[in-house]
């Protein structure tokens, strides 16, 4: 069974076994570093939830996909960062880009107006997702900067995604 709905903080374990099972060159394009198991399990432990959303995308009861969301620390947040995960043997299935517009659709119904994206220069597939939406991208040291207008129209291609995704909760 495959479905895709936000995580409860009691499930951060869940999360913390996903990162932990991306593969060396996943797990260094998902955090644009090397970073070592115990990295892992600190970043997971030290998570704020007051500030933190992680939407998920889980096959046969395993969470396998993740979309991280930040929001900025002010009382009524307009930015937002984003940060995804999809583990090797899911990859290049559309999950990361479902993943992608069901986060845009959360974070524009609360009100987010920015959303950053960073990621390697080389991280080709994060860069055809994201830009796929109305944004502006700045390249610095290696890394791609990538800002979101989550209020804006959405380009075409995204358009059929966001009819997908609404297909999926009518089915
Ligand atoms: C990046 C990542 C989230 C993408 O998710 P995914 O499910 O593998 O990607 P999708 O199947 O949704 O494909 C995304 C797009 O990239 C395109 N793509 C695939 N390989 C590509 C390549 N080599 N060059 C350019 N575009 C490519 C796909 O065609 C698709 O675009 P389309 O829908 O217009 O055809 C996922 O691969 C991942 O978790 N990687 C490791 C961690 C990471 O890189 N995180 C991002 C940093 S925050």
């Amino acid at each position: 069974m495959k479905s895709y709905r936000p995580l409860f903080r009691r499930e951060v374990s869940q999360y913390r076994d996903h990162l932990l099972r991306l593969d060396e060159d996943s797990r260094t394009a998902r955090f644009a570093a090397h970073v070592s198991e115990s990295t892992i399990q600190r970043y997971c432990t030290s998570i704020d939830w007051h500030c933190t959303k992680v939407i998920g995308y889980f096959q046969d009861a395993l969470l396998r996909g993740a979309a991280e969301i930040r929001y900025d620390s002010a009382p009524s947040p307009t930015n937002a960062e984003l940060a995804f995960s999809v583990e090797r043997q899911f990859q290049n299935s559309r999950i990361g880009s479902n993943l992608m517009s069901r986060a845009l659709i959360f974070l524009r119904n609360q009100g987010i107006t920015k959303v950053h994206v960073v990621c390697l220069l080389s991280n080709r597939r994060m860069r055809t997702m994201a830009t796929r939406y109305r944004s502006e991208v700045a390249i610095s040291y290696g890394d791609v900067y990538i800002t979101i207008d989550a209020i804006s129209d959405y380009t075409p291609k995204a358009i059929e995604e966001l009819a997908d995704h609404m297909a999926d909760i009518l089915c």
